[in-house]
């Protein structure tokens, strides 16, 4: 069972620091991608305050499809190039939005959203989806927060084929 309470008493880099050892520990005892998946996004919506949504969009057939989250329903479909997490895609570049109601073609999936971050999910060049967060609170994610997210990923690049998925 994933140990939540000790977070009360960190700082924020420390819990951070703590969401990584939490993900390594699910990547290193669970084979299956969908549960790692799942509980990857379950804990970045635990570990970080003041979220509203957090989730996965994966490639299919040309265009970003809903994976699992934490939050509330979203988008089902984006295309390349649309919206911030199709950006981060056509870019291959991680996109960091202080206001999203500011970035041309932001998708609204939820009206409680004010600032995102979107990282593609790149291995050998090739982009598989992103991860996306969303956050009521303008200016949420800083370069500490691009900094954690952007070592998570690289954990679940390091951990799952996003070919099998
Ligand atoms: N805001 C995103 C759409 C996805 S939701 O935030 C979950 C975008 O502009 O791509």
């Amino acid at each position: 069972m994933i140990k939540l309470d000790v977070l009360e008493k960190m700082s924020t880099e420390e819990k951070y620091k703590y969401m990584l050892i939490l993900l390594e520990g699910q990547l290193s005892s669970e084979k299956d991608i969908y549960a790692n998946i799942s509980n990857a996004s379950a804990i970045i919506y635990a570990v970080m305050d003041k979220l509203n949504w957090s989730g996965f969009y994966f490639m299919r057939n040309g265009e970003l499809v809903l994976g699992p989250f934490q939050g509330k329903p979203a988008c089902n479909r984006i295309k390349v190039g649309n919206g911030v997490c199709g950006t981060a895609v056509s870019t291959k570049e991680t996109q960091r939005i202080a206001n999203v109601h500011e970035f041309p073609g932001h998708i609204a999936c939820d009206s409680a959203s004010n600032s995102e971050i979107v990282i593609p999910l790149v291995k050998n060049d090739v982009v598989y989806g992103v991860l996306d967060i969303d956050s009521p609170v303008l200016n949420r994610f800083t370069e500490l927060e691009e900094k954690y997210l952007t070592k998570f990923v690289e954990k679940l690049n390091n951990y799952i084929n996003w070919e099998n998925l």
